[in-house]
């Protein structure tokens, strides 16, 4: 099976590109800038260029290949780029995929997605995975959760460098998921017949609130955490006046999406509350994870993964403190 994997340099893409080459599979990238994704060439990937905004490009990427993995989504930074890239680029993707007879279209949504509607990406994901539903293409949809690698940066770096850490007066929880699971449950998917045609709920293990992220950096760091609290009507003027200007679209939109996510806390509550008392969506959730044959301990668990992240990061400093030490004795030698 020949794997066409879009968005290779991302988060989540390096990760799914490092498991297929692991298992086997033959991987060629769609990619937008050869120096930039130059890495996942000397990992043995076939790179070819193709831009979601350039519709163009994608056919000639398609030749020969059996499934498609897209794990690409438009840079925050990127004026416009959510209507280029996210809707007007994906609809062309379906389109060249359709026509290139894909065998397997593997695409990434977003949780809560229906109460998210008011925000443009959720929206946009919504009707893409309406038009990949209503497609010809065999496909599987991940609604996923938050990762642990965005967690480094918006609570373990500002701790580390006594910056603070903005939190809204509520608490959210999220099951969020390590990128290397989520790569090992897709990658699954295309051995697993049973989710072609299939929109999958992908969840972590373990609720957990920022509160909970925030302890939990603070003890690996031994630093404490600088929380600033935002209280949830400053939120709501904010993400108008930024909504108000052009420029701010993208921090508007940000903006709207804690705050969404914050007025749903309800209904995430009411969701760990049924977890608890075995309703549906317990069973929704333990099903996926059965028919994927992954069990709890092959999850890698938030605590885990931050660990390694401290340790590395300490090691790190050693090191550079001892090459500063040598450098130093050299010039006084
Ligand atoms: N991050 C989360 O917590 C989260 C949560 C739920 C769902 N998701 C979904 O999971 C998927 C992966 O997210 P991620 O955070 O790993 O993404 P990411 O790190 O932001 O990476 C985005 C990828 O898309 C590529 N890309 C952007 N514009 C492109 C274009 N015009 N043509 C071709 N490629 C383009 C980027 O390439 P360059 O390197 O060239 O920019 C990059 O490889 C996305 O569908 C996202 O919506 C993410």
């Amino acid at each position: 099976m020949s794997l066409l994997i879009i968005g290779g340099t991302g988060t989540l893409g390096r990760q799914i590109v490092l498991q297929a080459l692991t298992k086997g599979y033959k991987v060629r990238c769609l990619v937008r800038n050869f120096r930039k994704a130059n890495f996942l060439k000397e990992w043995g990937v076939e790179l070819v260029y193709g831009d979601l905004t350039k519709p163009e490009t994608i056919p000639p990427c398609l030749k020969g290949i059996t499934a498609i993995i897209d794990a690409s989504t438009s840079r925050p930074d990127e004026l416009d780029s959510l209507k280029s890239v996210d809707w007007e680029g994906k609809l062309y993707l379906i389109e060249a995929a359709k026509r290139a007879k894909i065998e397997r279209f593997i695409f990434f949504s977003i949780q809560n997605i229906e109460q998210l509607s008011k925000i443009p990406l959720p929206k946009v994901k919504y009707i893409i995975e309406q038009k990949i539903i209503n497609s010809t293409l065999p496909y599987t949809i991940f609604r996923l959760t938050g990762f642990y690698q965005n967690l480094i940066g918006q609570y373990a770096i500002p701790i580390l460098e006594n910056l603070p850490i903005w939190v809204t007066d509520e608490n959210m929880y999220i099951a969020y998921m390590d990128t290397q699971d989520i790569a090992n449950f897709c990658l699954r998917a295309l051995q697993l017949p049973k989710t072609i045609n299939q929109l999958i709920l992908l969840d972590g293990l373990k609720f957990w609130a920022s509160s909970e992220v925030i302890k939990l950096c603070e003890q690996l760091a031994g630093q404490s955490a600088q929380v600033q609290r935002i209280p949830s009507i400053l939120l709501t003027i904010t993400t108008k006046i930024f909504g108000f200007f052009e420029w701010g679209q993208n921090i508007s939109d940000r903006l709207a999406f804690t705050q969404i996510m914050l007025n749903d806390t309800n209904s995430i509550q009411k969701f760990q509350s049924k977890l608890n008392t075995k309703e549906p969506s317990e069973i929704l959730t333990n099903e996926t994870y059965e028919i994927f044959k992954i069990e709890s301990a092959d999850i890698i668990q938030l605590e885990d993964y931050f660990l390694e992240y401290f340790i590395r990061l300490l090691k790190r400093l050693r090191d550079i403190n001892f090459e500063d030490v040598q450098k130093q004795r050299n010039l006084i030698l």
